[in-house]
């Protein structure tokens, strides 16, 4: 099996879901916003609060285009920021990678699981809720060009990594 690559929007548990998978089949577990926070030497609000979001954009790439290039991708499980399937280039490359999984999750799973966190800057402001229902709007077709979907409302991580594991087996492959 090639890498897994987790996608989906902020708090649908692409990190904690791909520790877990990761944990189990005994791979490395890499995230690409922590690649880009190590690159910037800054974490990723004050990516966005001192450069804006155009700069971090180009560092997801770049952290895209390295782990579909180097030997990194090799046998991980990658999880990547919930905007970086926006850029058709990252769209491409992600292919390169492995199987791709779409972590969804309804807004009040969302809300309940990021809708205070601070650590975000795109659900900073007034209206999280609405916040989120625009870019989930927005964004769901990107979201939609995995090869798997798992929904992950209301369900715990250990449910999710089994989910996602048996989307991706062959027996359990449902294109
Ligand atoms: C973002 C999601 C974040 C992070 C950045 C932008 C987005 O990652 O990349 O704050 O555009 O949805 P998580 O999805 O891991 O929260």
């Amino acid at each position: 099996m090639a890498s897994i690559v987790l996608i989906g929007f902020m708090g649908s548990g692409k990190t904690v879901v791909g520790q877990e998978i990761a944990r189990r089949l005994g791979w490395p577990f890499v995230d690409t916003d922590a690649m880009v926070e190590a690159a910037a030497g800054m974490r990723v609000a004050e990516i966005f609060a001192r450069f804006g979001e155009p700069r971090f954009r180009a560092l997801e790439r770049d952290a895209i285009v390295s782990v579909s290039t180097s030997g990194t991708a090799e046998d991980a499980v990658v999880a990547t920021g919930g905007g970086a399937m926006l850029d058709p280039e990252n769209r491409r490359r992600r292919k390169e990678i492995g199987p791709i999984v779409w972590l969804d999750a309804d807004v009040e799973s969302i809300m309940a699981r990021v809708g205070s966190d601070t650590t975000r800057p795109l659900l900073r402001g007034a209206d999280v809720g609405a916040r989120v229902r625009a870019l989930l709007l927005e964004r769901e077709s990107a979201y939609a060009t995995a090869d798997h979907r798992v929904d992950t409302s209301g369900r715990s991580v250990a449910a999710v990594a089994d989910a996602v594991l048996t989307t991706i087996s062959p027996a359990g492959a449902c294109g």
